[in-house]
C-alpha cells in the first residue's frame, strides 16, 4: 500500500469515530427532549459509524499496515432544534463522502485494486447516507419544525427505518460479518 493511501485511511479514521462519538450525543440529547424515535436512529448511527471503521481497521490489519488511531474530540452537548442536529448530520456525512472520494481517487491512481475494492462499499454507503439524512432533514423542514410535526417523525422513526429509503442491506451484512468474527 503506498504511504499516502495508508496515510488517508488513517486520517478517516477521525472522522468515522467523530460521527460515532457525536451521533451518540445527539441520541442521548434527542431522548432528553422526548423525541424517543430520532433518538434510536442516531443511537443506531452511532454503531454504524463504529461498524464502518472497524471495517479500515480490518482492512489494513489484514494488509499488515500500520493502524493509528485517532484522539477524538468531545462532542456538542446540545443542540438549537432538531432541525439544526439533522443539518449538522448532514454535513458530518458530506465530509465523510468527500474524504471516501479522495480516499478512492488515490486508490485508483496506486492501482490498490484491494483498496478500490474496499472503498467501492464506501462510496455506495456514502449515498445512502446523504440520501436519509437529506430525507429527515426535509421532513423537519416540511413540519416546519413544530412540536406536532417532530412528533409525526418521531414516530416514522422509531420504526427503524428512513421514510422513503430502503433497509440497508449493507449495514447489516457488516454487523452479521462482525458478529460471526466475535467482535
Ligand atoms: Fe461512516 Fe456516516 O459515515
Amino acid at each position: 500500500m503506498t504511504p499516502d493511501l495508508l496515510n488517508g485511511l488513517n486520517e478517516h479514521l477521525k472522522l468515522e469515530f467523530r460521527a460515532s462519538h457525536e451521533y451518540l450525543a445527539m441520541s442521548i440529547w434527542l431522548s432528553e427532549h422526548d423525541l424517543p424515535g430520532f433518538s434510536s436512529w442516531m443511537r443506531k448511527q452511532s454503531g454504524d459509524e463504529l461498524l464502518h471503521a472497524q471495517r479500515i481497521i480490518d482492512h489494513l490489519v489484514e494488509r499488515d499496515q500500520k493502524v493509528v488511531l485517532p484522539a477524538i474530540a468531545a462532542p456538542p452537548l446540545s443542540w438549537e432544534s432538531a432541525e439544526a442536529l439533522c443539518a449538522h448530520v448532514l454535513r458530518n456525512e458530506q465530509d465523510v463522502t468527500a474524504s471516501i472520494n479522495n480516499l478512492y481517487a488515490i486508490a485508483e491512481t496506486a492501482k490498490d485494486r484491494p483498496g478500490v475494492i474496499m472503498l467501492q462499499w464506501f462510496v455506495n454507503e456514502q449515498m445512502e447516507e446523504e440520501a436519509a439524512a437529506r430525507a429527515v432533514l426535509g421532513r423537519i423542514r416540511l413540519a416546519v419544525n413544530t412540536g406536532v410535526g417532530l412528533l409525526m417523525i418521531d414516530q416514522e422513526l422509531s420504526g427503524g427505518s428512513v421514510p422513503g429509503m430502503p433497509a440497508s442491506p449493507r449495514s447489516e451484512e457488516h454487523t452479521s460479518e462482525v458478529q460471526s468474527r466475535g467482535l
